[in-house]
Order: structure tokens, then C-alpha cells, then sequence
């Protein structure tokens, strides 16, 4: 019954009656396509790449190239990445285009002759970079599932890169974070730079170089392997006493793979299988959580975040021992996604006490960076793509005239055993460097089926938290039925194992929860940071129609055909 007690009560009454805004956006939703990214210019693009009919994967290709310009600490045209891809009348297929160790490293590339490691060496510098992946994986996405020519594709980028693009916040902040490092290269400073000031909020991002490349680029990928592009980075890398040279580019390699595939409940998870760990470690985390009862214990209590860090920790302390690249090192996927092996990992963890043999390590303080785009056409082909220069804008070095950021993807290898990379991750032996080898990756573009149907696309930028983002995103979708934004959105927490620190972002524990955690042995990293940046795309039973999610942490948006 509606009762006004006057005009303004009234109101609230009868707006509480009708609104289901929640405290997040709401999920934008389309019966056409979508396309989910950290950019709303770059999914724009894709948007329209669909409303001229092309196809995801299209859409994928024109997104690719537009980050690489609009958001340059992560899109790239100089790093690599993995693409997952669902398109009728085949079995999803794994795209690995990641970066390459050149044919001079190996695995004492790092180190001195005293056998002393120099960890900056495979972060900064011309030494830093892997052979880059991802016009070879953009190009085989178009040849094998596009429709549309390669040049409209790649168009929108080389005009934004022409005409420039007003800076908005979330790119003016990444830019300020980063300064110290685009400085410090000339070709970088020339185009980040005005009048001795990093590019801000509100200013025009002008990147001729770049716009020359892409338009080489339009003429064909061989640019960048074997023509006008890769001859000017390779010029460059070498004058610098780089050692990636004509060859290794020229004779670099996509590789096509089967993804990991489980059941979970009543559910099957496809992800990303080696050279990336995400896959494996995302299932071993759900695998050891099959049987716990994780809705009656709620989302966000002490038991639900204790119980999901003691199983990150566990699949975490795996990863650092088991995985490498499948070309040149076994990885025991069968034996650590084995339900036995996963039942007794679960056993031995206590429900009152953080399991704390564990060496002492530090977490990065720098910025790990990447980038995630999810896209479905509207016949339900759907891609979910993550690509990287590593940490964040790479090495921080433009290859000369070509406006193409270089990658510091070498750091993902195992630089020295027992030494821990920008990401504080140890490492083992079968990630040490070899010639073409690929360095583990925690990437983690991601579907979850029910039955036949696919329901959840997602993946996140973000190192190793990329696995502890979607294993988050995913349950807080199908345990505790959030809509995907909320579900994208909702506070999160990481634990790799080593260090043995719990990150958690600002207010997503209470204190009291933070207490009950502190008292059965969690230790905390008290650090004033979020991290990971959903892009995600989910079928909604009520709505009957797909829904999408941009992650409020960052200025990303999702467009609709
Ligand atoms: N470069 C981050 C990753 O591949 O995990």
C-alpha cells in the first residue's frame, strides 16, 4: 500500500518501489554486439567495425591497433599476448602471440660473470624487450575468423594516431604515474611531453610516427616482420646494443593451442593454457573451492576470504614451480588439476589458521600493466583478448621513428632462480631463458559454459593479480549472482604465495573481518591501491540478452553495435 506523508516522502517511496540502480553502473546491455575495453574511444571503434558487419574478430583486430594509440601503457603494436576465441562450428581455439626470447639470450642473459643477476636489465633498456607478437596475432584472428578488409581495420587507429585524441582521466593519471620512464628516452619524451610537461587531462595526443607505421602496416603485417616497421625498430634496438635482430622477427611464429577445459559444479571453465599460467592456477583455485558451500558463507566474510587466500596461495606456490613454456618444458597440467590431487591441497588447509610456510619476499611497487577487451558479435562470435607490453608503457622506449612502444616482456622469465621479478614473483627452472622461448605469463582471457551455451567472457590486466581478478569476477557471477558489473566492480583481494602479504583495496574489508582474518594468522599489505581492470560480457537470464561490463577502477567503457 502507498502511503504519502507528504509530497517528498511520497517520492522516496514510490522511486524505492520502481529503481534497481545498484551501487554500481548498471551492466550496458545490446541484443547486437558488444565490445568491452579499457578505452571508450578504442571500443567505440570496435563497435562500429561491427555496425559495418564485420565480425568479432574484426572488431578484435581494429581494438588492438586503437589501444596501441589510445591507451598506449598496455595496447601495443610492440608486445604480444593470447586470444581466446568462440565462433560457431568450431571448438574454441587459443591464440598464443606472445613475445619471444631473441635468439642471443639465454639463461644467464642477466647475469654478470660473477653470476650476480641485474634485475633492471630485463625491466629497462633495449636488453628488456622479447620479439613482439601482436600484429602476427591480430593478423591471423583476421585471416581466420575476419570478413572486412585489413586496412578499414587498422584505419580508425592511424587517423586517432593522426588527428590526436583529447586525453581523459584515467589516461592523464596513467601518463603521471609513468613520467619518471618516458622521460627518460628522447623518442618517448617527443611524444608524451609538451612543453616540459607530461601530457595532462584535456590535452590532444598527437602521434605521427605512429600514424606513419600503422598506415605501412595497412599494406600488410609483413611491415612489421619483414619491412619498413620492423627494419626501423631493429635499426634502433641494435644501435643500442639491443640484441633481438632482422631474423628473430622475421622468422617469429603464432602459435595455435588448446585451451584448458574443466567442469566446475555445474559449469565448464575454457582459459588460457601454458605459456600462461592464469589458466591452470584460475582452475586449481576453483577446483580446490568444488565442494565448500562458498554462498552460505557470503561474499566478503572472513571465511570466504580466508578460505579463497589459502587456496590462491597454494595454486600460486605451484605456478612458481611447475609451468613454463610447452614447446621447450613439461607442465604437469593433468597431475595439478587432478580432483584428488586438488581434494587433498583443500584438506590440508585450516579454516583457523593462514598456512605460513612461505620465504620472505617483496610485492612490486611498480605499476604491472596490460590489457584485456572482450567482444561479441551479434551472430556470437566472441573474443576475449589480453595483450601486453609488461609492465607499464613497456621498457618506456619508442623505437625510433615509428611511434611503436618497445616491450620488457623478458622479465616474465626466470631472470635467477630464487630472484623475483617486478611482479615479486619467484620463479622456477622451467621458466629460465632459451633462445624462442616464451616466458610464463599470468593472462587469463576466459569462458565459462552452461551445458552448450556460453555465458562468461572475461579477462583483466593486472600480473599475477590478473588470476585472483577473474577467479573474483567469476565467482562473485556464478555463486553469488551479481550482475557483471557489481561483480566486476566489487572489492577485491591477492595472494600469490610469496610474499606472504594479503593485498586488499582500499574499504574492501571491514575491520572487523580484518581482525577475524589478523587472528587466524593473515598477514596484511596495507597499501592504499586497487588493481586489475575486468572487461567483461555475460548472459543474463532475466534480461535474456548479453550483458557487459567496463571496470569502474579504470576509464574504460563497453559500446553496443
Ligand atoms: N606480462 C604479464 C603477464 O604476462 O603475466
Amino acid at each position: 500500500m502507498k502511503k504519502c506523508l507528504g509530497l517528498n516522502l511520497c517520492l522516496v517511496w514510490s522511486l524505492s518501489a520502481t529503481l534497481t540502480l545498484g551501487a554500481t553502473r548498471a551492466p550496458v546491455t545490446n541484443a547486437k554486439g558488444l565490445v568491452a575495453s579499457s578505452s571508450p574511444i578504442a571500443s567505440e571503434v570496435g563497435a562500429q567495425i561491427l555496425r559495418q558487419g564485420g565480425t568479432a574478430a574484426d572488431a578484435a583486430v581494429a581494438v588492438g591497433f586503437a589501444l596501441a594509440v589510445t591507451w598506449p601503457s598496455a595496447g601495443n603494436i610492440g608486445g604480444g599476448g593470447f586470444a581466446l576465441i568462440h565462433a560457431d562450428g568450431g571448438p574454441d581455439r587459443f591464440i598464443d602471440y606472445r613475445e619471444t626470447a631473441p635468439a642471443a639470450a639465454g639463461p644467464d642473459f642477466y647475469l654478470n660473470a660473477k653470476g650476480e643477476l641485474d634485475a633492471s636489465a630485463s625491466r629497462v633498456g633495449y636488453r628488456a624487450s622479447g620479439v613482439p607478437g601482436t600484429v602476427a596475432g591480430l593478423a591471423l584472428l583476421h585471416k581466420r575468423w575476419g570478413k572486412l578488409p585489413w586496412k578499414t581495420l587498422l584505419e580508425p587507429a592511424r587517423k586517432l594516431a593522426e588527428s590526436g585524441f583529447i586525453v581523459d582521466q584515467a589516461l592523464a593519471e596513467s601518463l603521471q604515474h609513468s613520467q619518471e620512464l618516458l622521460e627518460g628516452n628522447a623518442e618517448t619524451r617527443k611524444i608524451f611531453f609538451k612543453k616540459g610537461h607530461v601530457i595532462g587531462r584535456g590535452e590532444r595526443l598527437i602521434q605521427k610516427d605512429l600514424a606513419r607505421s600503422i598506415a605501412a602496416l595497412e599494406r600488410g603485417p609483413e611491415a612489421f616482420y619483414e619491412g619498413s616497421v620492423g627494419k626501423a625498430i631493429i635499426a634502433d634496438i641494435q644501435k643500442n646494443r639491443g640484441v633481438l635482430s632482422a631474423k628473430d622477427l622475421s622468422s617469429y611464429k603464432v602459435v595455435e593451442r588448446e585451451p584448458l577445459r574443466r567442469k566446475w559444479r555445474d559449469f565448464e571453465v575454457v582459459t588460457a593454457p601454458p605459456p600462461s599460467s592464469g589458466g591452470a592456477v584460475l582452475l586449481a583455485i576453483l577446483g580446490m573451492l568444488e565442494k565448500d558451500n562458498l554462498e552460505a558463507m557470503g561474499s566478503g566474510s572472513a571465511d570466504y576470504v580466508h578460505l579463497l587466500t589459502e587456496t590462491m596461495k597454494k595454486a600460486f606456490a605451484d605456478r612458481s614451480t611447475w609451468f613454463g613454456d610447452p614447446t621447450f618444458v613439461s607442465n604437469p597440467i593433468d597431475k595439478l588439476l587432478d580432483p584428488v590431487y586438488l581434494a587433498k591441497r583443500r584438506s590440508e588447509i585450516s579454516m583457523t589458521a593462514a598456512a605460513h610456510d612461505i620465504k620472505p619476499g617483496e610485492l612490486p611497487g611498480e605499476k604491472p600493466d596490460t590489457t584485456h577487451f572482450t567482444i561479441r558479435d551479434s551472430h556470437g562470435m566472441t573474443i576475449s583478448n589480453t595483450y601486453t607490453l609488461n609492465g607499464s608503457y613497456g621498457t618506456g622506449i619508442v623505437a625510433k621513428g615509428t611511434g611503436i612502444l618497445l616491450n620488457n616482456e623478458m622479465d616474465d622469465f626466470t631472470s635467477k632462480i630464487g630472484a623475483s621479478n617486478m611482479f615479486g614473483l619467484t620463479q622456477g627452472k622451467r621458466n629460465l631463458i632459451a633462445p624462442g622461448k616464451r616466458p610464463l605469463s599470468s593472462m587469463t582471457p576466459t569462458f565459462v559454459y552452461r551445458g552448450k551455451d556460453l555465458i562468461l567472457a572475461l579477462g583483466a590486466p593486472g600480473g599475477p593479480t590478473i588470476i585472483n581478478s577473474v577467479a573474483q569476477t567469476l565467482l562473485n557471477r556464478l555463486v553469488f549472482h551479481m550482475d557483471i558489473q557489481q561483480a566486476a566492480d566489487a572489492p577485491r583481494f591477492h595472494h600469490q604465495w610469496m610474499p606472504d602479504k594479503l593485498l586488499y583495496e582500499p574499504f574492501g574489508l571491514n575491520p572487523d573481518t580484518k581482525k577475524a582474518l589478523e587472528a587466524r594468522g593473515q598477514i596484511f599489505r596495507d597499501e592504499a591501491r586497487t588493481f586489475g581492470d575486468v572487461e567483461a560480457l555475460a548472459w543474463d537470464d532475466e534480461l535474456r540478452l548479453w550483458t557487459g561490463a567496463s571496470d569502474s577502477r579504470n576509464g574504460g567503457a563497453v559500446a553496443a553495435e
